[in-house]
């Protein structure tokens, strides 16, 4: 029982600048100290490279940081692939959703097959086609889809890293248009607040376990922390109202939990500028515990 921490300080995939100081706000709120109590064996490798955004240039503004973003995914898919290959678990800690492209190409790397659980306002699957603003992190679903600028799409081999049909997004709220359209025309499945507001969040995370779980040998989560309503979850650089609650995420992480098919997570978009006395960091480590484990009343 090992997991093995990766930083990725990235914040070239998001407008609002910050996010490049989640992977310090999260450790510093008690990371390591949290999952050791768990029992598990904690390994940190550190932050990744990411370069500075004031020491480059947007050359494509709408591919706003394509080259960069694109070498700290090189840099990112082999580490996840390796350890997910050794048994442990990766914990991919941001850092903006750009780097989910790495880590989706890291699960797909190692060879397991596996399904994606995808908890975000946002589903993240714009491509230089249909984006309106440009920014990279709301394009990482599509890429893993094999939608997107060769330069992404080809990072870590095969242009699939997903099957679409063991995809599931939970607690959208937020789609563009086109993005909405092209999520429509895949198999993936969509959880909308409103589908959480009805089923209640244990239906579905029940059954989107049970879909990311069909015929695969586990799961990626991806938890962009802006899924929480922004009252919970002040520090993410793109909030949206009328998000889950924090006793909602805490039973979809125990749920992870209980399920036993964790393989790989990302924790992502934590905005310490944005944020109140590190609260969202705090929230952020809560339920990487509750993900790994850790239960009210065991
Ligand atoms: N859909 C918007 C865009 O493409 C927002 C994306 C937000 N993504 C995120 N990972 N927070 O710009
Ligand atoms: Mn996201
Ligand atoms: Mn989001
Ligand atoms: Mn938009």
């Amino acid at each position: 029982r090992k997991v093995r921490i990766i930083g990725v300080p990235i914040d070239l995939g998001a407008d609002r600048r910050g996010v490049d100081m989640g992977p310090s706000a999260i450790r510093y709120a008690g990371l390591h100290e949290r999952l050791k109590k768990l029992g598990w064996e904690v390994e940190d490798v550190g932050n990744i490279d990411v370069p500075i955004a004031e020491t480059r240039e947007i050359k494509d503004p709408l591919l706003k940081y394509l080259p960069e973003i694109s070498e700290v995914n090189e840099k990112l898919y082999p580490l996840v692939a390796q350890a997910i290959k050794e048994g442990v678990i990766p914990l991919v800690i941001g850092g903006d959703h750009s780097l989910g492209i790495g880590s989706l190409a890291g699960c797909a790397a190692s060879g397991k097959q596996f399904g994606v659980i995808w908890f975000d306002t946002h589903g993240d699957y714009n491509s230089v086609d249909t984006t309106s603003s440009g920014n990279i992190h709301g394009m990482p679903l599509a890429v893993a889809n094999g939608i997107g600028v060769e330069e992404l799409v080809r990072i870590g081999g095969a242009d699939r890293k997903i099957k679409e049909e063991n995809t599931v997004i939970i607690g959208a709220r937020d789609f563009d248009d086109e993005e909405r359209d092209m999520i429509r025309q895949s198999k993936i499945t969509v959880f909308s607040m409103s589908d959480i507001d009805r089923l209640g969040m244990e239906v579905v995370v029940r059954q989107g376990l049970e879909i990311a779980n069909q015929g695969t040998d586990g799961v990626h989560i991806s938890f962009d922390l802006d899924v929480l309503d922004p009252s919970e979850a002040p520090g993410v650089g793109t909030p949206v109202q009328g998000g889950i609650t924090y006793r909602e995420a805490h039973l979809a992480m125990e749920m992870v939990a209980d399920c036993q098919c964790l393989l790989s997570m990302d924790v992502v978009e934590v905005n310490p500028i944005l944020d109140v006395q590190n609260k969202t960091a705090e929230l952020a480590v809560g339920l990487i515990g509750s993900a790994f484990g850790q239960k009210i009343y065991p």
